[in-house]
């Protein structure tokens, strides 16, 4: 399969640390991890259980403790605790998700095994998307450090934190291919390309679960969501996904089926359809694909009220038809909606519903229980003194700054203007996200906090030599206009030598339901963009933002524009870093910034078409839009470094490659310039011919290399007949003689140095 090709093609091609993992001993344990053990207690006490207690077990609900963090984000949920503590009793309920720590989870976990008849331990989930209580950069930010071990080593300091809460299982990692930048939770996800979102999938999953699922350090992964999310349609949240089966195997599955492979033993069922069927009530998707084609073992669990809304989707007719769809489809667990333990013994009773298949799910669920060691010790994650004990430790907040600083990217620095002088110079921050302690950890956040989070003026203050160099104004608000503002900016930025413009989205413009029509900024930062300019200051552009924006006017003219996301716990540090030169930033792109929102979906790995318009050549009945070629202003990949980077000497070890051999290609890479860098060397591809079209080009590795001032360096990959693979006319991989266009280039639309190969027969 395709992802079996990933790993080791990552291992073989040195696309960073990642892959030395990936081929490590530990990984090995890991793979064995993904294998479900049901110990035969498990048995024994499935024997034991009535309908009820069995349907029980397979329904998960928001946590109701009093001012809880679920009851604050799923406003729907219960807020009743003792109705919930007494479920607990009854058998009626498998876990509980994102609720108030470890307090909560002694007095729930004390009710299941001390007071309910079975004494079955609960489960406690929660979405640590990227970070407990130390919140690391968003993970689209992150994967812009094209280093998927930082990620491993982010999920793991969220694990260690979380798991001292009292937190068994996270939803998370987000595996969505997104390439459509209106969707807002892009976000939350590895970006638009199949491999780097393969990559990321897995370092994530060794991150949560580490090697000993028994570990207090460690928890549960969950794999989401399942399938092909962020297909949606003009990127509407929960739309309809519309999609060949070629393109769901060759891209979107991709990183999910990365994140089973690293051992996630449990994966969550998306909210959208999937050409004409829910993912929810899709049999083929969670059944004939998930555990027949690719060996799941671990259980399934509905999204929030997934299989309730199949009514909605004309799909079920009643609760009781959406409850026996999802789960003969493969749902093992439901979310919030309460249908499984509603229906589900009615559904067994009527013979609608085996009761072996009921039997199997309650196994899986009883068997993850165990792994997680709930069963010997129900208490061993829950612990209120480790729990503070672990927040928020000095060495976390170090990898939170240093996972800050590589995800930055810099998209443009006319003139060298970046970095900054310590002193001398008189420093205007303006804009919305200069300062305060807002729009720093990012949309999706349970337990963090802003308030916990370094603003970008404590940063920048703490950067500089002479405190005083530094004036912060506001300016506009990040939707509205303030009286005044864009006056008092002005006259900020004719105070000062160089204008730090700190623009862009607020953490609501992005995550679940936040999905944009147009992904230019709001107006009226625009407007002060605008009159800032006009002073003539140089301006450094710092952007905040969830997903690609469409950069316009004064904004896309600055001389230097800094791509910052929300990076969460460390921000004002992070940014310090790069904005004065104590890091060279190396952070690239996950997601092409389009020329215009109306570009959506733009990705790099797009078809010719009949009718190619290459940038800048503007050509009539040619594929591009009026005005502007169909291309990125900033492409997947593209970053640059404080030091100059050239690439030099393409080398090919022949002309073809045979198809049981291998081929190496090779480029020059020197910096030239007088800083250090970490450059990210892109390996891409691209299949002339084909029974089936194939993309313009395609990521198949990448490596980081640092190069001191004058230093060169030979970067060199291996390619093999698997990494030519593609989903042929039959749906299946395929391999077909011919030549290839090969390049190492710094981005995905750049030309770096290029060369071509056949593939023989
Ligand atoms: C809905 C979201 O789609 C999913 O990502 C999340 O895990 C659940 N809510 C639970 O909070």
């Amino acid at each position: 399969m395709l992802d079996t090709r990933i790993s080791r093609r990552a291992a073989l091609m040195g696309a960073g640390a990642a892959a030395a993992w990936l081929a490590s001993p530990a990984r090995a344990l890991l793979q064995a991890a993904g294998r479900m053990e049901v110990p035969g207690f498990v048995n024994d006490l499935v024997g034991r259980m009535t309908l009820e207690e069995k349907a029980g077990q397979l329904s998960l609900m928001a946590s109701a403790w009093g001012g809880g963090a679920a009851a604050a984000l799923n406003p729907p949920s219960d807020s009743n605790f003792p109705k919930q503590l007494e479920e607990t009793r009854q058998g009626q309920l498998t876990g509980v998700f994102n609720g108030n720590g470890a307090r909560m989870a002694r007095i729930m976990q004390t009710a299941a095994v001390k007071e309910s008849r079975l004494k079955i331990p609960l489960i406690f989930a929660a979405d640590i998307i990227h970070g407990h209580r130390t919140i690391f950069p968003v993970p689209l930010a992150e994967v812009s450090s094209f280093e998927p071990e930082l990620a491993r080593r982010t999920a793991e300091v969220a694990a260690f934190e979380a798991a001292g809460a009292g937190i068994d299982w996270n939803f998370a990692p987000m595996c969505d291919v997104a390439r459509d930048q209106r969707w807002g939770r892009g976000v939350e996800g590895g970006g638009e390309d199949p491999l780097l979102g393969s990559l990321f999938a897995a370092a994530r999953v060794h991150g949560f679960q580490g090697s000993d699922f028994k570990s207090n350090e460690h928890f549960l992964a969950c794999v989401k969501h399942f399938a092909a999310y962020g297909a949606a349609e003009a990127g509407l949240d929960y739309n309809t996904v519309d999609i060949s089966e070629r393109t769901l195997r060759e891209v979107y599955l991709r990183p999910y089926k990365a994140g089973f492979d690293a051992g996630a033993l449990s994966a969550m069922a998306s909210f959208n359809e999937i050409s004409g069927i829910p993912a929810t009530g899709n049999h083929w998707l969670l059944t004939d694909l998930l555990r027949g084609e690719w060996g799941f073992q671990g259980f399934v669990v509905s999204d929030y009220t997934g299989d309730e809304e199949m009514i909605k989707h004309g799909y079920a007719k009643d609760g009781r038809d959406a409850a026996r769809i999802a789960f003969l489809a493969g749902v093992d667990m439901s979310m919030q909606s309460g249908l499984y333990r509603m229906y589900l013994p009615d559904l067994v009773r009527s013979g609608e519903v085996p009761e072996a298949t009921l039997n199997t799910s309650v196994r899986r669920v009883l068997a993850a229980k165990h792994m997680l060691g709930l069963f010997e010790d129900p208490f061993r994650r829950i612990d209120e003194k480790r729990e503070k004990s672990r927040s928020m430790l000095p060495r976390s907040r170090a990898v939170a700054r240093e996972s800050g600083r590589k995800s930055i990217v810099l998209l443009k620095n006319e003139g060298d203007l970046l970095p900054l002088p310590r002193s001398g110079k008189k420093i205007a921050l303006i804009g919305p996200f200069a300062s305060g302690q807002h729009d720093l950890v990012g949309p999706w956040v349970v337990y963090g906090s802003d308030a916990n989070a370094v603003s970008l003026e404590t940063g920048v203050r703490a950067a500089v030599a002479d405190k005083n160099s530094i004036i912060a104004v506001e300016g506009s608000k990040v939707e509205q206009a303030i009286p005044g503002g864009i006056d008092q900016a002005v006259a900020a930025a004719q105070a000062a030598d160089i204008v730090v413009l700190a623009i862009g989205e607020s953490q609501g413009m992005s995550g679940e339901a936040q999905s944009r029509a147009d992904i230019v900024l709001p107006k009226p930062q625009q407007d002060l963009a605008e009159a800032v300019a006009k002073t003539g200051k140089p301006i450094v552009v710092v952007l905040k933002h969830g997903r690609a924006l469409a950069l316009e006017g004064a904004v896309k003219d600055a001389p230097a524009i800094l791509a910052t996301w929300f990076l969460g716990t460390e921000t004002g540090n992070s940014i310090a870093d790069v904005l004065f030169g104590a890091y060279s930033p190396s952070g690239r792109l996950p997601a092409s910034f389009p020329h215009l929102s109306g570009q959506q979906p733009y990705f790099y790995a797009h078809k010719t078409t009949g009718r190619p318009n290459p940038d800048p050549k503007l050509d009539d009945y040619k594929a591009r839009f009026r005005g502007i070629t169909n291309t990125a202003l900033y492409p997947f990949g593209h970053g640059l470094t404080y030091g100059k980077i050239a690439y030099s000497d393409f080398a090919i070890s022949g002309p073809s490659l045979p198809m049981t051999g291998e081929i190496s290609v090779s480029a020059r890479v020197t910096n030239s310039g007088k800083r250090a860098a970490e450059e990210v060397v892109q390996l891409y591809i691209h299949d002339r011919v084909g029974s089936v079209t194939r993309p313009v080009r395609e990521l198949k590795a990448f490596r980081k290399v640092k190069l001191e001032p004058g230093q060169s360096e030979v970067v060199r990959f291996t390619l093999k007949r698997d990494d030519l693979l593609f989903y042929g006319v039959a749906n299946t991989p395929t391999v077909e003689p011919g030549t290839f266009d090969v390049w190492i280039a710094p981005s995905a639309e750049a030309e770096g140095v290029h060369g071509t190969f056949e593939l023989t027969a």
